[in-house]
């Protein structure tokens, strides 16, 4: 049969190179993991032995308070007998600088949940498709193809597709080690620039998540200073991705790239924040992307190429009047923080029963725990077929390190905020029984329960699953999957 999807021969290519070429990074074990929830997602009644999904950074915590607020405010929706005389006048709103009231309260929203420590001005707010979209945006506006971006690993593997894909740019990781507790080191960010320069790359800046992701940790005030010097010195840009800048739910604060620029001389043009509501209003379906540059050219030009990505005028109305609701954002913060701790310390005490160890953190959706202790070796190998096990018989799907870049096995983030209690404790259950039969299959009768292992090794993975290496792709997707829809 001919191929027609240009991949194969060159001269009767169909479609587009970057169509048809590799750098959407889907084909990695942290979009495999999606598969198998998608082929057997676990209903606490009507699938219980199915797959858990904890390889998504959602915040479903805190729903019912937006639900409340929406039934007491139904003049802020177009869509209801209170708010539809704004109907024509929303409908027909199509400017790239967005509604001024919209403008307005995304740039208060930002101070407040910088705790008032910083302001943004209205002015500067440029919309885009979520913080995917804000983030390439940015790539678009400050690099040319081939130029390079540095990235702290381990990282969010959706950088991978956001910043490169489209846009030619290549992502260098600067390497973080756990005996750092993973912090970045100024002497790893100059090796990594010289590496660049002595391989020809232009390096045009430096780009981090903060808090990040998939640490859940945050960044000190001393290193973002000496972040903020090196990018000055190099006179490169510096992006932060502060998509989890609320939520953080325990001590210390966080602070924001905002913050350190108003203590120290520094040159703002070289300084860029990326925002969204995904994560701290737990709306990643509202797609609303921010970007935020101290850049007089870098707005200008933003706002042109934003017209790719609006936020709907219907979103934009809305988000308005609920963002501009200084009491709800108060209490919606505060509790969203209160439940993502208790969140997180029944999780991570429910880890500690079993000896399992995560990188102490205070932000984020997700938990980065160790599994060096459970590896075979210290490979990659024998991480990839960990997470096999975890996936196909303790049947969570966790996302591997090898899928962050991170660059030593044993690491795995699990998501703890796109479920509900039960399924937490569920979750929970399997990791101790897991643990426990490791364990026990480590001291007793060692030779026969590694047999028994290696059985259900083979067992579970001759059994024409497709989510062995390199077996995906994206042809055998189904049009519902997540592999498609969602990249957290
Ligand atoms: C660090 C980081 N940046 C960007 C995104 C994408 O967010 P959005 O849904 O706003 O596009 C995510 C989502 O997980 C993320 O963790």
């Amino acid at each position: 049969m001919m191929n027609t999807t240009g991949s194969g021969n060159h001269h009767h290519r169909l479609l587009s190179k970057i169509a048809t070429n590799d750098e959407h990074g889907e084909n990695s074990l942290y979009f495999h993991g999606w598969k198998a929830y998608d082929d057997n997602p676990f209903h606490l009644t009507q699938n219980p032995n199915g797959v858990i999904q904890m390889g998504l950074a959602e915040n479903q915590l805190s729903f019912d308070l937006i639900e409340d607020w929406m039934k007491k405010n139904q003049r802020a929706s177009i869509c209801t007998t209170e708010g539809v005389h704004m109907f024509k006048e929303i409908a027909n709103f199509q400017d790239y600088h967005g509604l001024p009231e919209f403008r307005n309260a995304v740039a208060k929203f930002m101070g407040k949940v910088r705790g008032g420590r910083a302001e943004f001005d209205p002015k500067r707010i440029v919309m885009g498709g979520g913080a995917t979209g804000a983030n390439e945006l940015l790539m678009f506006c400050l690099a040319d193809p081939g130029d390079a971006f540095l990235v702290p690993s381990p990282y969010y593997p959706a950088f991978d597709r956001d910043l490169r894909w489209r846009t030619g740019v290549k992502l260098l990781p600067v390497e973080c080690k756990s005996s750092d507790s993973f912090r970045i080191t100024r002497e790893a960010l100059e090796e990594a620039y010289e590496k660049a320069s002595e391989s020809n790359i232009r390096v045009k800046g430096l780009i981090i998540g903060n808090p990040s992701n998939p640490l859940g940790t945050i960044m000190d005030r001393n290193t973002l200073k000496s972040l903020v010097s090196f990018v000055n010195d190099k006179n490169i840009h510096f992006v932060c991705d502060e998509i989890y800048a609320a939520t953080v739910f325990k001590q210390p604060e966080f602070i924001s790239v905002s913050e350190i620029i108003q203590e120290m001389d520094c040159n703002l043009d070289l300084i860029h924040v990326v925002y969204s509501l995904s994560k701290d209003m737990g709306m990643p379906g509202f797609r609303v992307g921010i970007v935020y540059s101290y850049n007089d050219e870098v707005v200008t030009c933003a706002r042109k190429m934003s017209s790719f990505g609006l936020v709907s005028s219907q979103t934009q109305h809305l988000l308005a009047s609920m963002l501009s609701d200084d009491e709800f954002v108060e209490r919606f913060i505060g509790e969203s923080s209160r439940r993502l701790e208790n969140r997180h310390r029944t999780f991570t005490e429910g880890l500690k029963e079993v000896e399992i160890k995560c990188l102490e953190g205070n932000a984020g959706l997700f938990c980065w725990m160790d599994l060096r202790p459970l590896l075979k070796e210290a490979t990659f190998e024998a991480e990839t077929e960990l997470w096999k096990v975890i996936i196909n018989q303790v049947k969570l799907n966790v996302s591997p390190g090898s899928s962050f870049h991170c660059s030593e096995p044993g690491w795995f983030r699990v998501c703890f905020a796109n479920m509900d209690d039960e399924t937490v404790q569920v979750a929970l259950q399997r990791i101790r029984t897991f643990v426990d039969e490791k364990k026990g299959a480590g001291k007793a009768a060692p030779e026969k329960k590694k047999k028994q292992w290696q059985r259900n090794l083979r067992l579970s993975f001759s059994s024409g699953r497709i989510y062995e290496d390199g077996c995906l792709s994206p042809h055998v997707l189904s049009p519902h999957s997540p592999m498609l829809r969602a990249q957290t």
